[in-house]
């Protein structure tokens, strides 16, 4: 008796359970959007065309995270993603004044040379979201508008003198300053143009006043400034420049042409990249199509503007939110209804669970690997030159963009590495021991933090009994050979044209 009603209260129990767990997955099936929060992290905004059809990130499947929710596993639950805190750090809107451990070496030590890669600074989108009104943004200069900056009005008129400047052909033709009341398209706003002029002060307080890096009569020889074709990358290069060394001398600039966003030079003939590109595509299409309530989500807001979702999804528009995010304009909408901080909010926090996956499958490593050797071999080698005592640029400028720094961070080993914000900065130090004749040291930079120590090639640096430096050797030893190890190969060419596998 008293074992048939417990069995009974068992029975009665698991059928409890099972309504339960029906409903519940039901319900999850019909929250409200607003309540099934994802976060999506940076897609590549500028990566080609090719590649955006697959840049939207992959999503989660709601089901999986509800059980996740009610079974939570301390130890493999990830660390939660927060959107709108990686959406403010991406805009990097000029304020607070930062940190930065830039110069920071043992006082005996002397600073030989410093190259940077700068990302852009805050642009215009490239894509419009179709059938709504673009957000209204000035691209003029305007000193007396926020965000502004001591040097802003000093530089307008710097910009318009220097016809003297010696540039590769296809950068004179640019705009050296935005210049259109309503924003083209990526076109470098007044934020982005402040950004660099802080950037390039920072700069300037620690390497030119505290370090002297640059000689009082510094020529053409002591610097390399290179940028890519667009008005964007020049501009910030320029406005870095301007607020590095005021009032320079146009005579003593040379800016060069890069055709490649990914700096490859000559050497820019590598099929297995490509390879891995696609592998990695293909990785970010399928994280993408798994994640519905991303899809949903597309979904919603194509009914909202009034297209199909192919195309809404083809118009990239996180790119678009994020403009609207970082200058506070309100998000667009239709006779249908609005945009809002919720649909923002799922496709960022599926960019930054793709960035993760990413990290994880590996492709995107074997991709950057092979994509960045040809700059960071000249990065090296210009090290290397100026150890031995040769001539070399000691401030070399790469004005770039995301597609370049984000490689050359997973390449390096920066696992932790954000993708770059606008007018990130990524900085080599190379440092000398004057009591040491052959001793020279690298110190690497990402947004003024001191990442030398993370890079998988000074990881595992045995720790000096004094000091903590890294030698220039293990940077150029890992750059010439070790970063081809994951290849079975020896050299640059040979993990080029591999046969395909
Ligand atoms: C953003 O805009 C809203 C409404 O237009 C305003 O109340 C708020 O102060 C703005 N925030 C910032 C940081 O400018
Ligand atoms: C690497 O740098 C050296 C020295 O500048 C150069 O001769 C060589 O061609 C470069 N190789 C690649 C693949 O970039
Ligand atoms: C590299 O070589 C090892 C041993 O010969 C082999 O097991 C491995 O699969 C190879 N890896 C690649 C990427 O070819």
């Amino acid at each position: 008796m008293l074992l048939r009603n417990k069995f009974l209260l068992l029975l009665a129990l698991a059928a409890l359970l099972a309504f339960l767990s029906l409903s519940l997955q039901f319900f999850s099936r019909w929250l409200p959007v607003s309540l099934q929060l994802k976060t999506e992290m940076q897609s590549f905004p500028e990566l080609p065309v090719r590649l955006i059809s697959g840049a939207q990130r992959r999503e989660e499947d709601f089901g999986a995270k509800n059980r996740k929710r009610i079974m939570p596993d301390p130890l493999t639950e990830p660390p939660a993603l927060d959107p709108i805190y990686e959406a403010n750090l991406y805009c990097n809107t000029p304020g607070v004044k930062e940190k930065s451990m830039e110069g920071h070496a043992p006082p005996n030590l002397k600073l030989l040379s410093v190259q940077a890669v700068i990302r852009h600074g805050d642009r215009y989108p490239l894509y419009a979201i179709p059938k709504t009104k673009r957000p209204d943004i000035d691209c003029l200069l305007e000193p007396s508008r926020k965000p502004s900056h001591p040097y802003l009005q000093d530089f307008i008129s710097h910009m318009s003198r220097g016809l003297e400047a010696q540039m590769d052909g296809s950068l004179s033709s640019l705009p050296r300053l935005p210049n259109h009341r309503l924003c083209e398209m990526g076109e470098l706003t007044q934020t982005g143009v402040v950004q660099h002029l802080k950037n390039g002060q920072l700069l300037r307080e620690i390497y030119l006043k505290k370090h002297r890096l640059l000689p009082k009569d510094w020529t053409a020889q002591h610097l390399y400034f290179e940028s890519t074709g667009k008005s964007r990358t020049m501009q910030s290069g320029l406005a870095l420049l301007y607020s590095f060394l005021p009032d320079f001398d146009w005579k003593k600039i040379n800016i060069r042409h890069q055709w490649s966003t990914i700096f490859c030079f000559n050497h820019c003939d590598c099929p297995m990249r490509n390879h891995f590109l696609e592998e990695e595509q293909r990785r970010q299409y399928s994280f993408r199509v798994k994640n519905s309530l991303l899809e949903k989500t597309y979904i919603n807001m194509a009914k909202i503007v009034g297209v199909p979702t192919r195309q809404l999804k083809a118009s990239n528009p996180i790119d678009s939110l994020l403009c609207n995010f970082c200058h506070n304009v309100s998000f667009p909408c239709t006779k249908n209804g609005c945009i809002d901080l919720e649909h923002f909010k799922v496709i960022k926090t599926h960019q930054l669970e793709d960035e993760k996956e990413r990290h994880e499958k590996q492709l995107y490593f074997k991709y950057a690997l092979l994509a960045t050797h040809p700059l960071l071999n000249q990065t090296a080698s210009r090290m290397q030159n100026i150890a031995e005592g040769k001539k070399g640029e000691v401030f070399a400028l790469y004005s770039a963009h995301d597609v370049t720094i984000s490689p050359i961070l997973s390449s390096l080993g920066l696992k932790e590495a954000r993708f770059p914000r606008f007018a990130a900065r990524l900085v080599f130090e190379l440092w000398h021991d004057p009591d040491k004749k052959k001793e020279h040291y690298v110190r690497i930079l990402y947004n003024g933090e001191d990442v030398t120590f993370q890079t998988s090639f000074c990881r595992n640096a045995q720790r000096n009994s004094k000091r903590f430096l890294c030698p220039l050797k293990k940077f150029s030893s890992y750059v010439q050979k070790e970063m081809f190890f994951s290849f079975n190969s020896t050299s640059y060419y040979d993990a080029c044209h591999q046969r395909l596998f």
